[in-house]
This record gives structure tokens, C-alpha cells and sequence, in this order.
């Protein structure tokens, strides 16, 4: 099956395998980030608009990647659209100095994240986890940092670290380290398995950074003690706990996922929602921690760089944009988000099971996953997750679905307001279509 999918993908791509075979000749692999890969090779995107991208050879998707879950309200969002298009034609695109709008988005994000009374914007969410790493060691004075096994916080040097199964140390060749390597992995949900990871780190424990529901690991949802009582054991120790909510933030709801389940972390990185489209990162936090990176009054004791591209005025416009969108409208959006996303866990659920196919949905809110795993499985963290996923079920399901006309990463993605009723209704015939490809 697996064959007959894969060749229809490419004969009805013809454009996109010229310009892929291109591509390899002048990038590694074709491509500039991993996951962009669809085997046997990447259709290439012609434009987006609501639920939908377009590719080059014609076809229209129901998108459940949504640019790395960055489009909560869809693609091309109208406003954003209209305020960049203005703002370039009457003022231009980049200063690499001060404007109103950087001023404007952080006493926005101050207003709406629990844990921050003082933000520091970067370029994207990997510079913000190292920052906020830095931020931590620098205010502990201590050096280890507990990072979740399946945890992703980009590929910075820092934290490129039992990121995928089997979780047996650096995720890279070329880092700095030898086998004492500075990060500690901490088994997601286990609270015991945690607690061993903070006594290993004892009195050099800096900080815990962990996305409060793991996102590339499988959408795995935390219990609400889990996270209060890594908060509690983490600030008995004087470490800090920092949640990153690149994917979470304004996107579970407007605080994040800090908000969602009520536990308030020490710091908190943010990116994707945070720049409506356009590239943004941030770390948040208390006045004191984040006064370390002040470089006004001489040398900061934390150089955190920002880059040439901080504070990049089209991302703060399109960011201004969509979180002032989501504020006004949160009271209806949110509890929206969240039913769709119930209802497309319920029915994907539904469909494969339907099918005699053996389908795990996870995620929260507008987020959701699909799993094949070889017999029965632990949803509770990635680790348990990984252990018996039918990775080749899981490509052939993205091959059905894409020649069906849906793209999703990790068997799902995220849902945004343009995956109205209707949209989702052609994505559930999509699926049941797929579906029957899988039991041949
Ligand atoms: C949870 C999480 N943290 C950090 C990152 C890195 O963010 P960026 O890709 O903007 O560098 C990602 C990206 O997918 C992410 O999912």
C-alpha cells in the first residue's frame, strides 16, 4: 500500500520532484528544517489562505500545521495582512532601533502572561530557551539544568538533549560536551522520576524548563499536580521552574498554558502566536530575574543579544495584531478552540477505531496528535509514547491523508479559527477515506 500511496503522491506532483531535486543540489537533504521533509519528497507551497495551503502542482490542503502552529487565527489573517502592508508602504521594515510598537507588544504580554512583569524579545523560541537558561544559571549560580525526556526547546547547544527516543544523551554531533554534559533528563508525569532527577543535580540545580504539555513528544497533556508540585519541590530547592510555552502560549488560552492549569512558573519563554506569523521569540518573567539582562547601566551580567532582527518591527506589528484580536475575543474563541479541538480528538479517535485500526489521539485545546502504536500504550509522556509507535503506519497515514487533501505533522496539528464546522467535516470524509487505505 505503502508503494501505490507514495506513487500517486509523486505523479501527481511533478512540479514540486523537479524543484525538489533541485533543492538537494544546493541544500543538505533539500531542505532548511527536519520536519519540512515529506518522503519521498516535500510538495512546495505556493500560497495560504484560512485552513488552507496551496502547492505548486495544483492541489489545496485542509493545513493542520499552520506554519509550526504559529496561525491561530488562519493563514493570511486579514488584519495582519492590511497593518504590515501599511506599515511597510508608509514607514519602512527595519530600523534596528527603538519603536513604539516593541513598547506596545511587551506591556501587552505583560498584561496577559501570569508569570511576566518584564519581557526581553528575541528572534525565535530556541534563542529564547537558551536565554532563559542563561537567566537561570546566572541567578542560581548554579549550573544543571533538568530538561523533560521528548522535550523540545529548539536546537540551541544547550538544550539539544534527550530530545528524541531513545533518549540516550546529546541530540548532536558537534556540542561542547563530554559525558558531564549540564542538562539532566526528567521522565514527563513522574513525579518520582523527577524528584530523582533534582536530587541528581543537588545543590547545583538551576532550573527545570519543560513545556507544561509536551508538543513534538506527542501532545502529552501533564496532570495539574504534576506541575504544581514540580513548582513546589523546585522552589523548596531555590532553583527556578520555566515553562516553555512556545507552542502553548496565547494558544491554550490567553496566558498559556500557565494560565490553563494554574500553575504560575518562575520564568516563561514565548515565540509562534506571540509574532502573528512573523518570526518573534521572548523570555518573561519577574522584574529581578529579567534586570540581569539590563545592559543600560554597563556590562549585564547576562548578555542576552536580542540579534539584529530583535524587536523586528513587521513582527511586533503582526504581533500586536493577533494577541489584541485574541484578547478581545477570548471570551467566545478560546472555549471555541477548545470544543473543536474535543471534537476532532473525539472523531479521528472514532473513525480509526471504526476501522479496526489501532489510533491513540492525544493533545489539549486546539492541539491534537495521532499515534499508531504496535500493541498497548502509556500516553503519559513521550518517552512511554515512543516506545512502540509504528513510525511506517504513521508515514503511510500522512501519505493517505495528503493525497486526500490534508497535510498534517505528527498525525495532527493544530486547529485554527478557520477550521470552521465545515472545513472540519470535509477533514473527518478525508480521514475516512485515508483510513481504508491503512487496513489494505
Ligand atoms: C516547545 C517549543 N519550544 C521552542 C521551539 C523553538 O522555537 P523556534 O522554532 O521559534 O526557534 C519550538 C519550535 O517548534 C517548540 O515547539
Amino acid at each position: 500500500m505503502r508503494e501505490r500511496a507514495e506513487y500517486r503522491y509523486a505523479r501527481e506532483r511533478p512540479a514540486s520532484r523537479v524543484l525538489y531535486e533541485k533543492a538537494c543540489r544546493a541544500m543538505p537533504g533539500g531542505i532548511s528544517h527536519n520536519i519540512r521533509h515529506v518522503r519521498p519528497f516535500p510538495f512546495y507551497v505556493q500560497r495560504a489562505e484560512g485552513p488552507y495551503i496551496f502547492d505548486i502542482d495544483g492541489h489545496r490542503y485542509i493545513d493542520f500545521w499552520m506554519g509550526h502552529y504559529t496561525q491561530i487565527l488562519g493563514h493570511a489573517f486579514p488584519p495582519v495582512i492590511e497593518a504590515v502592508t501599511k506599515f511597510i508602504s508608509q514607514r519602512g521594515y527595519h530600523f534596528g532601533l527603538v519603536h513604539r510598537e516593541e513598547v506596545e507588544l511587551a506591556q501587552l504580554v505583560i498584561e496577559l502572561v501570569p508569570c511576566a512583569e518584564s519581557v526581553r524579545f528575541c528572534s525565535s523560541g530556541t534563542e529564547a530557551g537558551m536565554y532563559a537558561t542563561r537567566l537561570a544559571r546566572a541567578y542560581t549560580g548554579r549550573r544543571k539544568i533538568l530538561k523533560v525526556m521528548g522535550g523540545w526547546h529548539g536546537a540551541s547547544t544547550d538544550l539539544t538533549f534527550y530530545i528524541h527516543p531513545p533518549f540516550n544523551g546529546m541530540d548532536s554531533l558537534g556540542l561542547p560536551f563530554n559525558e558531564e554534559a549540564p542538562v539532566i533528563p526528567v521522565p514527563f508525569n513522574d513525579m518520582e522520576g523527577t524528584l530523582r532527577a533534582m536530587d541528581r543535580a543537588g545543590d547545583d540545580l538551576a532550573a527545570l524548563i519543560m513545556e507544561p504539555m509536551v508538543g513534538a513528544g506527542g501532545f502529552v497533556q501533564p496532570s495539574r499536580e504534576y506541575l504544581q508540585g514540580i513548582k513546589e519541590e523546585i522552589e523548596r530547592r531555590g532553583a527556578l521552574l520555566i515553562f516553555d510555552e512556545v507552542v502553548t502560549g496565547f494558544r491554550l488560552a490567553l496566558g498559556g498554558a500557565q494560565e490553563y492549569w494554574g500553575v504560575t512558573p518562575h520564568l516563561a519563554t514565548l515565540g509562534k502566536v506571540l509574532g502573528g506569523g512573523f518570526p518573534l521569540g521572548a523570555v518573561v518573567g519577574p522584574r529581578d530575574i529579567l534586570a540581569l539582562s539590563d545592559g543600560t547601566k554597563g556590562n549585564p551580567p547576562v548578555l542576552i543579544g536580542g540579534g539584529t532582527f530583535s524587536c523586528y518591527p513587521l513582527s511586533m506589528v503582526a504581533g500586536l495584531k493577533v494577541l489584541n484580536y485574541l484578547k478581545e475575543n477570548a471570551s467566545w474563541l478560546y472555549p471555541l478552540l477548545e470544543e473543536r479541538g474535543k471534537r476532532v480528538r473525539a472523531i479521528t479517535e472514532h473513525i480509526l477505531l471504526a476501522h479496526g485500526i489501532n489510533g491513540v489521539v492525544t493533545g489539549t485545546g486546539s492541539l491534537f496528535a495521532v499515534h499508531f502504536p504496535k500493541g498497548e500504550v502509556n500516553v503519559s509522556s513521550p518517552a512511554s509514547l515512543a516506545q512502540n509507535e509504528d513510525n511506517e503506519k504513521g508515514h503511510l497515514f500522512r501519505l493517505l491523508l495528503l493525497n486526500a487533501g490534508v497535510f498534517v505533522v505528527h498525525g495532527g496539528g493544530s486547529i485554527s479559527l478557520r477550521h470552521d464546522e465545515r472545513v472540519l467535516d470535509r477533514y473527518f470524509e478525508a480521514l475516512s477515506q485515508a483510513v481504508q487505505g491503512l487496513t489494505r
